[in-house]
């Protein structure tokens, strides 16, 4: 185990123009980082790189065995929550499709099709099967941007009971900072091409949404908004 489970150093991403230049993030195993920042500042860029997915320059260090969930939720239409879940899995590991479907309390669901389910339940399906294979580093980015208010909350409260369970380093890219603070460890400001700002959460785990009604929280909240 080591100290630093992640590390990115002087990453740049180029496309036409520069969208990432000399960007560092450290990790710690099982710390949950979110990252914030406005609409086209590189979030989504950031995570593609650390899932493998972009042609970057600089290094990335991490653990191998990753899953990334983005905001549309890639699943397989053709296939039933449980093939979803059970894809990819090797065969002992199918065993746990069943305790993943109770966990993301979609029981009697089994043999549905994603068109049948809600946008919510499509989402804990995607988040399943990426929990399900037990991944050294999960990617979220925006998992819950597409869902309406109500079952978004619902969405945030779930994943940080899931996460309390499970303890896998995430890293989760969000535009709406509440969201950054109900779930992360820290929050990291992406904005001019790199991490410009970084704040601790002083919440302990288990951590319940009610916080948000906090004053330290409001407080935190005005001060990442004032720097995106
Ligand atoms: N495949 C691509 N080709 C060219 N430009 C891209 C590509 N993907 C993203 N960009 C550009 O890179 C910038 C960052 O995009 P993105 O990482 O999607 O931002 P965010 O997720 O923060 O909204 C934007 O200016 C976007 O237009
Ligand atoms: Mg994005």
């Amino acid at each position: 185990m080591t100290r630093k489970h992640v590390a990115v150093k002087g990453l740049n991403v180029d496309f036409e123009k520069p969208v990432l230049k000399n960007v560092f993030l450290d990790m710690k195993k099982g710390e949950f980082v979110s990252i914030v920042g406005r609409s086209g500042t590189g979030k989504s860029t950031f995570l593609n790189s650390l899932a493998g997915f972009m042609e970057t320059e600089g290094e990335i260090h991490g653990p191998g065995r990753k899953a990334i969930v983005s905001q549309n939720y890639s699943l397989f239409p053709w296939m039933s929550v449980e093939e979803n879940i059970a894809f990819g899995l090797e065969k002992q590991d199918r065993e746990r499709v069943g305790k993943i479907i109770r966990r993301i309390e979609l029981e009697g669901k089994e043999k549905s099709y994603p068109y049948q389910l809600s946008g919510g339940q499509q989402q804990r399906v995607a988040i399943g099967r990426a929990i399900a294979y037990k991944p050294e580093l999960l990617l979220l980015d925006e998992p819950f941007a597409n869902l309406d208010s109500y079952t978004r909350i619902t969405m945030q409260e779930w994943l940080n009971e899931v996460m309390r369970e499970n303890k896998t380093t995430t890293l989760l890219v969000t535009h709406d900072v509440d969201e950054a603070i109900l779930l992360g460890d820290r929050v990291l400001v992406l904005k001019d091409k790199s991490f410009r700002h970084e704040y601790n959460v002083p919440f302990n785990r288990p951590r319940d949404n009610e916080i948000r009604y906090l004053p330290i929280f409001q407080e935190l909240r005005r001060e990442i908004l004032k720097s995106l």
